[in-house]
């Protein structure tokens, strides 16, 4: 797992240049903040039944990119796409997977915007690429889906209908505002 610690350091470090480069240059803090985690052996292997994967290293490289993720929030949508087109300038990560969920909900109603990168990691004295998930999202969206993730939670992943159809009113509402803030900030 050590690997993947030492990927999320490195991107988490980054994220960290972007903001303070973005701050010297337009005296902004374009990144609110940030949260990272590792995934635990139990949910990875949990992933791997449920997707059906045979349990073994080679699977698990191959096909679950999300063992290391980092979450960067911030406070407009535009930021979010500023956020990735930074990400993408970095010369050292490459992307190999992006998902749009804000132009593209989620049928849930979930969105935010997802990156899976490579990033080069010394491991006993050899280069390895170790994929990380980059979720890119606004305080409001975070918001949105902390609640929808603690509702699924409670209700023991059945979420009633009724329940489901608020949370994708609500995401809708999120989406709106997110849209005003924006026109408030443009105008004067
Ligand atoms: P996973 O097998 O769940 O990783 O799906 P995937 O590989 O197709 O990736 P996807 O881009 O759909 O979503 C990956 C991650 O996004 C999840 O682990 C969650 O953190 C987040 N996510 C996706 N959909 C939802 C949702 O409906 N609600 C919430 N709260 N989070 C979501
Ligand atoms: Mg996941």
């Amino acid at each position: 797992m050590s690997i993947y610690e030492l990927a999320l350091e490195k991107v988490e470090k980054q994220i960290y240049c972007i903001n303070e480069d973005y701050k010297k240059i337009y005296n902004y803090e374009i990144v609110d903040h940030i949260m990272k985690r590792i995934k635990s052996p139990q949910s990875i292997i949990d992933k791997m039944k449920k997707k059906n994967y045979e349990l073994n290293y080679k699977e698990l490289i191959e096909n679950i990119n999300d063992i290391a993720g980092i979450r960067v929030i911030c406070k407009l949508r535009k930021d979010v796409y500023d956020i990735r087109d930074l990400i993408e300038e970095l010369e050292e990560f490459k992307i190999i997977n992006e998902k749009d969920y804000i132009k593209h909900p989620k049928k849930s109603g979930y969105t935010s915007y997802h990156l899976i990168v490579e990033v080069p990691v010394e491991f006993d004295n050899t280069t390895i690429f170790v994929k990380v998930e980059i979720q890119i999202r606004t305080l409001a969206m975070d918001f949105w889906a902390t609640i929808e993730h603690h509702t699924k939670y409670k209700a023991k992943n059945k979420i009633s209908k009724r329940n489901a159809r608020k949370l994708v009113t609500y995401a809708k509402i999120i989406n709106k505002l997110d849209e005003k803030m924006l026109d408030l900030l443009d105008s004067k």
